[in-house]
């Protein structure tokens, strides 16, 4: 896991970071010496983590924004540069989680669904990459084990990790023979707020949600944190197109 001095003089881009994991994943790399560029789309969770962060005595650069307009991806990346002059990781947590039947899936839950979970981690990811590889940077990407096994009520979502994590894959491909590091971590079900979402899904079939319950519990957002951020130092120089699954077991079988 990342040391104090594993992120020094390092600058890092987090994203969904008013929140939940992303917060969680902030602070770690604050502890670990980073500067901070901080997005989400809600503002005042962003200045509280940026009012953490500033305890911890790192730097925090604040970005409101909502990733669905994906427009608003390669000027997040260019903010973050200017801020601090250059870029060691980019850390990919937003995500949006709209459990619904998917006969009843309106066009815009699917748009923005696809646009935050998928799009814009690739666009943030293309605008990175030219800073990332002059700094041998590293990019994480949050996806889930919704990847790795059919989880009812979420068929687009499933598809967007799904995604996120193959996306993974073939970057660590395209730049095998460069100086940047693609890798992703799979969290299974953790007590944020996004993990509520289940309980306002209408009529769902009991016996379906069971197959997605947690039978070893929930994971720890700040276990999940520490691999993030530890991905993102050159402590993994070892870790390459991996997806490190942090599931409690749920999708041993
Ligand atoms: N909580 C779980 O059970 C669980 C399980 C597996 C994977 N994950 C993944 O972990 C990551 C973090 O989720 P979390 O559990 O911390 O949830 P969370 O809801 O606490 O955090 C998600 C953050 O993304 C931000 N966000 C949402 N839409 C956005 C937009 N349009 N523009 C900018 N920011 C936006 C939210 O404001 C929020 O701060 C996500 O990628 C999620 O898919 C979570």
């Amino acid at each position: 896991m990342p040391t104090p001095s594993d992120m020094h003089d390092k600058v890092a881009l987090v994203t969904g970071a008013a929140a939940g994991l992303g917060r969680a994943t902030a602070l770690e790399l604050a502890r670990a010496g980073a500067s901070l560029s901080l997005l989400d789309i809600n503002a005042q969770g962003l200045e509280e983590t940026a009012a953490m962060v500033r305890e911890l005595g790192a730097r925090a650069q604040v970005q409101a924004i909502d990733l669905s307009e994906t427009a608003q991806c390669a000027p997040a990346v260019a903010a973050a540069v200017e801020a601090y002059g250059r870029l060691d990781a980019l850390c990919n947590v937003a995500a949006v989680f709209i459990p619904r039947h998917s006969a009843a899936m309106t066009d815009d839950e699917l748009d923005t669904t696809l646009a935050v979970n998928l799009a814009a981690p690739f666009k943030l990811i293309r605008a990175a990459i030219p800073h990332l590889l002059e700094t041998h940077g590293a990019v994480v990407n949050v996806t889930s084990c919704a990847a790795f096994m059919g989880q009812a009520y979420l068929a687009a979502y499933s598809a967007t990790k799904a995604g996120l994590t193959h996306m993974t894959k073939s970057l660590a491909m395209e730049y095998m023979h460069q100086p940047i590091r693609f890798n992703a971590v799979a969290p299974g079900g953790m007590m944020t707020a996004l993990a509520m979402g289940l309980t306002k899904l209408e009529d769902p079939d009991p016996s379906l949600l069971g197959r997605i319950a947690p039978l070893r519990g929930l994971v720890e957002v700040e276990d999940v944190a520490q691999m993030v951020a530890f991905l993102a130092t050159d402590a993994a120089r070892g870790y390459h197109g991996a997806c490190i699954n942090i599931d409690n077991g749920i999708t041993a079988g």
